[in-house]
């Protein structure tokens, strides 16, 4: 068995939240080449989407194993050290506790972990967002595993035919339920489509093999109040049983609106970039979402092969652009802007409490 674990935080960034410098990634790289000489991992790459580092892997510790959460702890806080010195913005925005206590899941960074038997080849995808909340992947996730008209091989490929089993999360009451698909597909849909309440957190074979995971910490949610993004990943098994390289893709093709953007508090597109691309500018956005895709080979990373720095996705960057455009005319207008209790950023209640004699 192999595990691949992405853990990602935002621990400062240049110039205000639009990008984590390269001298940052770098420091942080050295952590975890460090982790690789001492035998904790199998081997590792440091991605980057806007204010976010991204730590992709692979190991033999299994899912929430002390000694990989610990690096990956050890890799931020040296990085936030330096961030500081460096006087980044928001330097450690994301660590929200001094004390590692084994994992860090409600200390700040996100997780999306997966272990599995390594298949003779294995394709995988990393999903990597910034300006955005778990709930993006909802809509390319369903597509990627449940929509025929976007992955052709759930009709075509007798492997897929069966379906996906899909893992969903309510994150106010914090508690999972498993819904099979095609069977309960309108049921999975009238969940997945309320993106305030309802996140995928797994995607998996009929016969439990792990397909899909996304991280789903909430940060505002954990820490009582707002205090910081929660900018997901997630991670993709293709090909073979699993989605091709470019159905997975396909599902991130129309630039969905999803919740996030400018202070956390607008609808925007969710645009494909590559990670080069991925410096989220106009009103701190829109939204982006990386893919780096992988092959495992006995656990070593081949790769990452940047999969939206493609000509074929220039149309779904202009849609982006186009909507961003149509969505910034609204202003402070709904939806633009997001319900009021989804806001991460407000000033209705002291406007009421000043307005308080005035409504009659
Ligand atoms: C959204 C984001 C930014 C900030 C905005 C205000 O995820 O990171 O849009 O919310 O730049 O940031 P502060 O409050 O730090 O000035
Ligand atoms: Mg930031
Ligand atoms: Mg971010």
């Amino acid at each position: 068995m192999v595990t691949l674990s992405v853990i990602k935080a935002d621990i400062g960034s240049l110039p205000g939240h639009v990008r984590a410098p390269s001298k940052l990634v770098d420091r942080v790289r050295g952590v975890l080449e460090d982790g690789k000489s001492d035998g904790v991992l199998i081997d590792y790459y440091v991605g980057c989407c806007g204010d976010d580092i991204d730590l992709v892997m692979s190991h033999d510790h299994g899912v929430d194993s002390e000694e990989v959460h610990s690096l990956a702890w050890d890799a931020f806080q040296e990085g936030t050290e330096f961030a500081k010195e460096l006087g980044l913005y928001g330097a450690g925005q994301d660590l929200l506790s001094d004390a590692f206590s084994g994992n860090v899941k409600g200390l700040g960074p996100g997780s999306a972990e997966m272990e599995f038997d390594e298949r003779e080849s294995e394709p995988i995808l990393v999903f990597l967002c910034d300006k955005t909340s778990p709930s993006a992947f909802n809509y390319p996730l369903f597509k990627m595993f449940a929509d025929p008209f976007s992955t052709s091989g759930l009709v075509l490929d007798p492997s897929l035919h069966e379906g996906f089993d899909f893992e969903i999360l309510d994150y106010y009451e914090g508690d999972t339920a498993t819904l099979s698909c095609p069977e309960e597909m309108y049921d999975i849909l009238s969940l997945l489509g309320i993106v305030s309440k309802y996140s995928i957190e797994s995607v998996s074979k009929k016969d439990g093999r792990p397909a899909a995971v996304v991280s789903t910490e909430k940060l505002n949610l954990m820490a009582g109040e707002y205090v910081g993004k929660d900018d997901p990943v997630a991670v993709v098994r293709c090909q073979s049983g699993f989605p091709a390289v470019g159905e997975a893709l396909e599902a991130f093709s129309f630039p969905h609106l999803v919740p996030g953007w400018m202070r956390g508090s607008h609808n925007g597109p969710l645009m494909p970039v590559s990670e080069e691309d991925a410096t989220p500018t106009r009103f701190d956005g829109p939204p982006r979402v990386v893919a780096l895709g992988f092959q495992l080979n006995n656990g070593k990373l081949e790769g990452p092969r940047d999969l939206f720095d493609d000509p074929s996705f220039n149309t779904a960057r202009k849609k982006a652009n186009e909507a961003a455009e149509y969505m910034r005319n609204h202003g402070p207008f709904q939806p633009h802007l997001l319900s009021e209790d989804e806001l991460e950023y407000t000033t209705v209640p002291k406007v009421l409490e000043k307005l308080e004699n005035r409504f009659k």
